[in-house]
């Protein structure tokens, strides 16, 4: 009976959710920022939505001198303040019966004893079942440090059958170098099948739909190639500014905080084969296969643009400049904003430049990746009748307002032939009824249940450092960037740089 497909061999109903073993979760860095604002809301939302187990249980780890209570009041205010979902009492309650506290620095070797012994008491009292994940909401320099003392203490060698995993923020490393090191580090303590690297970015909805219109669609992917598409331009602008984070971005600038890792994964979605399942190593695999054969186009003062914001306007609010932010040296050379130029040597995308940009104080907050098309090879109009029309696009909205543009020709209503650009919306908001999960709570939940894919391998960050590196020595070598007025969409030099390659931006 060949072709006979037995229906009821899968009857697993794919709409019901996944919810997560017994386990629990140790932050690090508890009073901070991610911590409050992103990680503890998170959690209150997987129980909220009914996605932990009974014997779920949240420890933080802290130098405040603090009780169990403390800690659980930090908690409930985080999630009074930040929660997606509504606040439920009982929820509230259940999640507050496995909350725990110790009290320690990273450099105290009986703190992480104490932490051990809280673990098993917890396995005990509530069944936790010796499975743990160990969150470094942690300064980057502290990383190595916490993961010894997990080491020394045995907390990172789980028992037959249980599990151990560690979940680390960026920044992974500051160039190729630093980022060989942490992965040394971290994999000396962790197999690399524990190590979760969270790119939030991952996590969001849009960019996991890039999947679903490349590949489960008949009609985008084939055009989706050097044949139809005239250049790629992927966009993370925000109208933000930088005061009181100087102690972090000072000497870190845009193309590291997010070219390196949310830009170069959103190019490695959007420009690799298709894997041959949706299993983690298969599009892990596809994913090095493109970042292989990216390389910054050159000569690099031609091909790269970088500034710093000044004083400006951001809508009715006048702004200062970075070096009039709190927290910045007055000749700081950081960049703000940065844009760069790559290439994909594969049979697909050869020819094919995708411009990279990101930015503070920039004339909106919006993050996406256009798809440009080549303009039709011959249009049978009068020339006065297409003025203006524009190229084809197709541009997947990743924030906030997410969901998909097509950009095609029209004809303008009328008794004479005039053909413009029009747009063809469709708009998570409107199209389902159900609200998307913040970031975090999916990556979350994809760590309890040792799923990996969303999250990125020590192999992908250091390509992702091999593309950007001769970038950041070029600049480095360059002084100070370009000045642009807060609100603009950039220094003059980034347009320079796409007039000389023939094109523009899009000004979203
Ligand atoms: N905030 C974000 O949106 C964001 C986004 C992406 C990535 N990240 C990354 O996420 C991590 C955390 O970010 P954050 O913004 O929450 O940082 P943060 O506000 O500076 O918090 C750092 C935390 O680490 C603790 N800590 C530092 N040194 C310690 C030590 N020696 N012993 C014990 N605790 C120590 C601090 O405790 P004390 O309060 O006692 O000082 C604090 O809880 C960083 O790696 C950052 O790069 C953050």
């Amino acid at each position: 009976m060949s072709g006979w497909v037995n229906p009821l061999r899968d009857k697993r109903d794919k709409r019901m959710p996944r919810i997560a073993g017994p386990c629990g979760v140790v932050i690090f860095g508890v009073t901070g920022d991610l911590a409050r604002k992103k990680l503890m809301p998170a959690i209150y939302d997987l129980a909220n939505r009914g996605l932990l187990p009974a014997s779920f249980s949240l420890i933080g780890f802290a130098r405040r001198d603090w009780e169990h209570e403390d800690f659980g009041q930090v908690v409930y205010e985080a999630v009074k303040q930040h929660a997606r979902t509504p606040f439920r009492q009982e929820v509230w309650d259940r999640l507050a019966e496995g909350i725990r506290f110790v009290q320690g620095t990273f450099d105290d070797e009986e703190a992480f004893g104490r932490l051990a012994e809280q673990l098993d008491k917890l396995d005990a009292e509530r069944g936790t079942s010796g499975n743990h994940a160990f969150y470094l909401s942690i300064p980057p320099k502290a990383f190595q440090q916490v993961c010894e003392q997990l080491q020394k203490s045995g907390l990172a060698r789980p028992q037959e059958g249980r599990w151990s995993r560690v979940v680390i923020e960026k920044p992974f490393g500051h160039d190729l170098q630093s980022a060989q090191e942490l992965n040394g580090v971290v994999n000396s303590v962790f197999p690399e099948e524990s190590v979760f690297r969270i790119d939030h970015y991952l996590g969001k909805e849009t960019v996991q739909n890039i999947l679903a219109l490349r590949f489960a669609n008949e009609l985008y992917e084939p055009i989706w190639n050097n044949n139809y598409v005239d250049s790629v331009q992927i966009t993370m602008a925000e109208d933000i500014g930088l005061g009181g984070r100087g102690g972090y971005y000072d000497g870190v600038g845009a193309a590291r905080d997010v070219i390196q890792n949310h830009l170069l994964q959103l190019l490695a979605l959007t420009a690799m084969e298709e894997p041959v399942s949706f299993g983690p190593s298969e599009l892990q695999a596809e994913k090095i296969k493109v970042l292989s054969a990216t390389q910054p186009m050159q000569p690099l003062d031609q091909t790269t643009a970088r500034g710093q914001y000044a004083a400006g306007w951001q809508g009715s609010e006048k702004v200062v400049g970075l070096l009039e932010e709190e927290g910045f040296s007055e000749d700081s050379i950081t960049e703000t904003y940065a844009a760069i130029t790559v290439e994909i040597d594969t049979r697909r995308w050869a020819g094919v430049p995708f411009f990279l940009r990101t930015g503070k104080r920039l004339g909106r907050r919006v993050t996406e990746i256009a798809l440009i098309f080549k303009r039709a090879p011959h249009l049978p109009f009068d020339k006065t009748m297409t003025e203006e029309l524009g190229q084809n696009a197709l541009v997947i909205r990743v924030q906030p307002d997410e969901g998909i543009t097509t950009r095609f020709g029209s004809k303008v209503p009328g008794s004479a032939m005039e053909v413009r650009d029009v747009n063809m919306d469709f708009s998570y908001g409107s199209a389902f009824a159900e609200d998307s999960p913040e970031a975090y709570e999916r990556l979350i939940l994809d760590v309890l249940l040792g799923e990996p894919s969303l999250f990125p391998v020590n192999k992908e960050v250091e390509m992702s450092w091999e593309i950007l590196d001769p970038v950041l020595d070029h600049w480095a070598s360059q002084g100070k960037p370009d000045a642009y007025e807060a609100g603009t969409w950039g220094p003059a030099s980034a347009d320079e740089m796409m007039h000389r390659m023939g094109r523009e931006w899009r000004r979203p």
